[in-house]
């Protein structure tokens, strides 16, 4: 399996909650490394672009309203396999489906306010870090 690099980001509702520290802990007792990393507020056009993907959905206005509405934490993680694995620590989207122990689990009880998001793809995860962090990357 090779190395990979993921986009990770704290939205809002985790920021506010003050669990940025505990998530980065959580990733770097796994093992992985991180490679970038800031807390900023998001723009509306690089919000619409993060989501295009999910333009014609019923929630998007929902979705970049509130990752517009206040600082969030981005970064850039790095390890074996991390694309798949970040996904399985942050836990399932349904706030119903995610277990305790995973992120989500742990700290969200709504699908809209979720803690995190994460790459669900090599090609979203490339797409994400160029997006996000352009030519900043250590
Ligand atoms: S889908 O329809 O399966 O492609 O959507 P999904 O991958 O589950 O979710 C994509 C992102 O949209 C957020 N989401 C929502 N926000 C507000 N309201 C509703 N109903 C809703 N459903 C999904 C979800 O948290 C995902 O955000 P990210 O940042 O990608 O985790």
């Amino acid at each position: 399996m090779a190395i990979e690099r993921t986009f990770l980001m704290v939205k809002p509702d985790g920021v506010k909650r003050q669990v940025v520290g505990d998530i980065i802990d959580r990733f770097e007792r796994r093992g992985f490394v991180m490679r970038a990393a800031k807390l900023m507020n998001v723009p509306r056009e690089l919000a619409e672009k993060h989501y295009e993907e999910h333009k014609e959905k019923p929630f998007f206005n929902e979705l970049v309203d509130f990752i517009t509405s206040g600082p969030v934490f981005a970064m850039v993680w790095e390890g074996e396999n991390i694309i798949k694995l970040a996904r399985v620590m942050m836990g399932a989207t349904k706030p119903e489906e995610a277990q305790p122990g995973t992120i989500r689990g742990d700290y969200a009880v709504t699908i809209s306010e979720n803690v995190i998001h994460g790459s669900d793809s090599p090609s979203s995860a490339e797409r994400e870090i160029k997006l996000w962090f352009n030519d900043e990357l250590v």
